[in-house]
């Protein structure tokens, strides 16, 4: 049965925001693993010739713009697959909904149980509210900033490695060829210096993994907004250290994820082989 959906701009803070979200991020998930099943539909390719989007991305991003702007008619959104637009013409509330509707798009189109529905709730530009879900799975976490990290009423505390030598790392790649081979140059310095690489396809993804201690650490260069916005405040709330290289924030150069006692010597290292540079 269809979950009820808030009142129209009913909510103002964290919790009622990620109450808005969760039931939107279900419902989209339901759609996909529908649309899944029923094969891949109009694949298209988008920046290069292998970062692809299907019917099903741009069905579940519709599909979750409709419904918040139900429940949040004013607001600003910012979707992977539609760009950045409002509802209607009216006073900011400060308020911006980051949405990846397929978060492993690729994993999506083969078949791999690997994809996700992203959607943050943004105030002033700063994360407040994420949720994701595995479309796949049904595995979903969630974060109100503040309120820690949850999955099925588990409360998140990241890896307790602190090695950096014992760490099993996530990572992913860009869809353009130039910066691959510089991702791929960086891989070669820190793969001898870890336990292991992860590659698993969905940034999303990747970031509750390291809230939940699945891997010790994640970082990734070129990321848009709605690759990290939900997960990375799960990460952080689950007492992860979020952040860019040399003090900046995180962003299209660098997101890096690590538990307090890992940060260090893996931002180190990543700056050692200028990890956030290249294409
Ligand atoms: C991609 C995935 C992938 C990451 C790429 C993203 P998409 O998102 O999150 O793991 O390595 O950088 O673009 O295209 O599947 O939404
Ligand atoms: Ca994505
Ligand atoms: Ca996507």
């Amino acid at each position: 049965m269809a979950e009820r959906l808030a009142e129209p701009g009913a909510a103002t803070d964290s919790s009622d925001l990620l109450a808005i979200a969760v039931p939107v991020a279900r419902r989209a998930a339901d759609l996909v693993r529908e649309l899944r099943a029923r094969g891949v539909a109009d694949v298209d390719t988008k920046s290069t010739a292998t970062d692809l989007v299907t019917a099903a991305d741009r069905a579940a991003e519709r599909l979750i713009v409709d419904l918040l702007r139900e429940a949040r008619p004013t607001d600003l959104f910012l979707g992977e697959e539609s760009g950045a637009h409002r509802a209607v013409d009216a006073a900011p509330t400060g308020v911006r909904w980051v949405i990846d509707p397929i978060d492993g798009t690729v994993n999506y189109v083969y078949g791999l149980p690997h994809y996700a529905v992203s959607i943050a709730a943004e105030v002033g530009g700063v994360a407040v509210a994420g949720v994701v879900r595995n479309a796949a799975s049904g595995e979903e976490w969630t974060a109100v900033r503040g309120g820690g990290a949850w999955r099925e009423g588990r409360r998140l505390a990241g890896s307790p490695v602190t090695e950096l030598g014992q760490a099993l790392v996530a990572t992913g790649f860009g869809y353009d060829a130039h910066r691959r081979a510089h991702q791929a140059r960086v891989l070669a310095h820190l793969l001898p210096a870890v336990r292991d690489i992860r590659r698993f396809g969905a940034s999303s993804l990747d970031l509750c993994a390291a809230a939940e201690g699945r891997v010790d650490a994640y970082f990734e260069k070129g990321l848009g907004a709605w690759d990290h916005a939900a997960g990375g405040l799960i990460a952080e709330e689950s007492g992860l250290w979020v952040t860019g290289l040399r003090g900046v924030a995180p962003g299209p150069l660098m997101v890096l994820a690590a538990p307090p006692a890992l940060h260090r010597d893996l931002h180190d290292l990543l700056v050692t082989v200028d990890a956030d540079g290249g294409p």
